[in-house]
């Protein structure tokens, strides 16, 4: 029987939501803060994602961002979460070259983070990898569809996976499974074939930008916080809109600065 607000996310309790049809919520974070808040707020897995590259170090694509660079952010992570699964991205570079490249990076990542797995992006391409840190007791989520790190490969953030691309996707997706991945992120997916991934999977799928009919579900915590002005993308839902809290907030602190309203009485020592 699933406990659906187990003390502690694992990998298996993750498994145990998808045997009972049970649907869990994840978010990136990459900070003390916003993670223990999502922790608190019962979200089921933290990924610390490369779009730490875009979301905190302000770079174009996740392409730069090193494992040196991750791990400050994966402990801060780690350290602030008593019940998610914390998952630490592999950044580009870190696994492509080697099964015992990749090996060597999770290793540390896991060692230096205190994180409770990994994700990496690829299928067929990536199983080796997969593999090697399965079998040195590394958990591994798996991540297909747009894969940012492929993002010049690719030609943009575009769906994948459309017409007779559907059958690479699948076979890529039976392909991490069997290499012994422990979920797979979809991410831009047709809803229907997201869909049909999920039924042919006995693992969890983790969908963005994928629909409803995935297990899980994962948004990049600036997104659905509306941090970013202008408007966001189909498939993100604005669940706050902290950049006009922030701005407000901003612009009244500077305003009662100028003037000299603030600090008054109820903020100074006598
Ligand atoms: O890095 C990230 O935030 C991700 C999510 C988009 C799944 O990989």
């Amino acid at each position: 029987m699933t406990e659906l607000t187990p003390r502690v996310v694992r990998t298996s309790t993750l498994q145990e939501f998808k045997n009972s049809n049970h649907k869990f919520s994840c978010l990136t974070s990459y900070d003390f803060l916003t993670a223990g808040i999502f922790d608190e707020a019962g979200i089921e897995v933290i990924l610390v994602g490369d779009s730490a590259a875009d979301n905190a170090l302000g770079y174009e694509t996740t392409l730069p961002i090193t494992v040196a660079e991750m791990i400050p952010f994966g402990r801060a992570v780690a350290g602030a979460t008593k019940r998610a699964l914390v998952v630490v991205d592999m950044p580009f570079g870190s696994y492509e070259e080697s099964a015992q490249v990749a090996l060597s990076n999770a290793i540390r990542i896991m060692k230096e983070t205190n994180a409770g797995a990994v994700k990496l992006e690829g299928g067929k391409r990536s199983v080796e990898q997969i593999k090697a840190l399965t079998t040195a007791g590394i958990p591994v989520m798996a991540h297909l569809g747009f894969t940012p790190q492929s993002i010049n490969n690719l030609g943009g953030a575009k769906v994948q996976g459309r017409g007779e691309d559907a059958q690479l996707l699948i076979d890529d997706a039976l392909a991490v499974q069997e290499a012994g991945a422990f979920s797979v992120v979809l991410e831009l997916v047709p809803a229907e074939l997201a869909t049909e991934v999920t039924g042919l999977l006995s693992i969890p799928t983790i969908g963005i930008g994928a629909g409803s009919g995935t297990d899980g579900q994962i948004l990049v915590w600036t997104d659905f916080a509306g941090l970013y002005p202008g408007k966001a993308r189909k498939f993100v839902k604005q669940y706050a809109n902290l950049r006009e809290t922030l701005l407000n907030a901003a612009k009244s602190y500077r305003a009662e600065v100028t003037s000299g309203e603030f600090p008054g009485p109820d903020h100074s020592h006598n």
